[in-house]
């Protein structure tokens, strides 16, 4: 390839083999290991750079409203029509319940439920659906737990291009099944689980010829990248000491990496944060493996409530591995009933999220009272998806009585007589 007006190019992790930018696979021809974008050094850097990221509006339509398309020389600096809603530009919120839960009075909250489709999918969705377009992609197609479907789903259908998703039979939340059927995906219930999904998919891209946008699919992490890149800016480039993430497929897990990676060779930042990869503990091979330093990689049958993170195999293994070790990161499991109690503190807060992303804040609670996450240290917890994701599971819980769980809210049904809501602001 020349090489020397390229602005990037897709290089594999595993052989080094390097292809174009707008190349159409997904996995390296020559040995199908996964692929990373490269980019050429941006003419500006450090308080340069950090200025024309800063000057981007938060407000204007399309993307140059953007959070992700702020960030375009160091995501895909060639693309000139980006399929955006625009995304990103979300909040970092402090909330004192949550941090006295957690026992970390640094905590922060960055709440990427608040993305269009109400989950960070939106910001790697952007820039691969931008890339099917720019390729000539016929279809696009994933598998999910639910979330990278919808995301699929509506940047699709503002690009008018035919989506095709599969995800679990019975195992996805209802708001994430309600959006794909919305926007106007065909949805495919498998009988089968995430890791079917997955496996079907890749099969119907080399056999049916459809552009495959999971995580694997390096443009994603490009957009997703934008999570870290956008908080740092929001702390003025002050880099926490944690950057705490729910970890399924390890897709986010591998964006972080890069984008630290790429913020300390750029000069925005001179601290890069450690990362900690959190895992539901029925679904945890990535944190299993991290006690082993990582000698073997784990497989393992997934289950948990947290159905977003519901994932046996995941597929940017290695990458993740880099992004641990490289920012002296942790991986650990947190369980089910520990999700659901930082589910209902961080819902009680006013901010509300949906299961898997519970696990961050789990997972800080987790670290401190080891000792690994010090109460001086700052912290982000990133939290992944929207409260009204799974009003299945939240219906459930705060009307259990088998037995009630200790921070349910149930719901009082009485006659309509003012009578009866004396009665109930007496026992109040
Ligand atoms: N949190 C939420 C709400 C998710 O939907 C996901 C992944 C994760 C965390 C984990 O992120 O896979 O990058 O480690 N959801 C994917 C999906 C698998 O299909 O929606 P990851």
């Amino acid at each position: 390839m020349s090489g020397a007006a390229r602005r990037s190019w897709q290089r594999c992790d595993a052989c080094g083999h390097e292809i174009d930018e707008l190349a159409s696979e997904t996995r390296c021809p020559a040995c199908s290991g996964l692929l990373e974008i490269v980019h050429a050094r941006p003419v500006l850097r450090g308080d340069q750079l950090k200025q024309q990221f800063s000057a981007a509006s938060a407000t204007a339509q399309g993307a140059a409203g953007s959070g992700v398309w702020r960030f375009r020389e160091i995501v895909l600096p060639t693309a000139t029509a980006p399929v955006s809603w625009p995304e990103g530009n979300t909040p970092l919120l402090e909330r004192a319940a949550v941090q006295q839960w957690a026992a970390c009075p640094g905590l922060l909250l960055k709440h990427e439920g608040m993305n269009p489709t109400g989950s960070f999918k939106d910001r790697g969705m952007t820039v691969g659906v931008t890339q099917a377009r720019r390729i000539g992609a016929t279809a696009v197609a994933c598998a999910s737990t639910g979330n990278t479907s919808a995301s699929l789903a509506a940047y699709a259908a503002h690009a008018g291009l035919p989506a095709l998703v599969f995800v679990p039979s019975g195992g996805i939340a209802l708001g994430k099944l309600a959006q794909s059927l919305a926007y106007g995906a065909r949805t495919l219930l498998v009988r089968g689980d995430f890791d079917d999904c997955l496996r079907l998919v890749e099969e119907a891209q080399r056999e049916l010829g459809v552009y495959l946008l999971n995580s694997i699919n390096p443009f994603r992490l490009e957009g997703q990248k934008t999570i870290v890149l956008e908080l740092l800016l929001q702390l003025g480039w002050q880099s926490p000491d944690w950057i705490a993430v729910p970890a399924g497929n390890l897709g986010n897990t591998a964006a972080f990496g890069k984008a630290l990676r790429e913020a300390k060779a750029l000069g925005l930042i001179s601290q890069v944060p450690r990362i900690a990869a959190v895992q539901a503990a029925g679904a945890a091979p990535f944190a299993a493996a991290f006690s082993g330093d990582f000698a073997v990689r784990h497989r393992v049958r997934a289950e948990t409530v947290a159905t977003a993170i519901k994932i046996g195999d995941p597929a940017s293994w290695d990458r993740a591995v880099r992004a641990i070790r490289e920012t002296n990161g942790v991986a650990l499991a947190v369980s089910d009933a520990e999700i659901l109690e930082a589910k209902a503190v961080i819902d009680a807060s006013g901010v509300g999220c949906e299961p898997a992303s519970a696990a961050s804040v789990a997972g800080v609670r987790q670290l401190v009272s080891e000792g690994t996450i010090r109460p001086d240290e700052r912290v982000v917890a990133v939290l992944t998806g929207h409260v009204l994701k799974d009003p299945g599971m939240l219906l459930r819980y705060h009307q259990e009585m088998d037995p009630p769980p200790a921070r349910a809210n149930r719901p009082i049904e009485i006659e309509a007589d003012l009578r009866a809501v004396a009665g109930v602001l007496r026992e109040w």
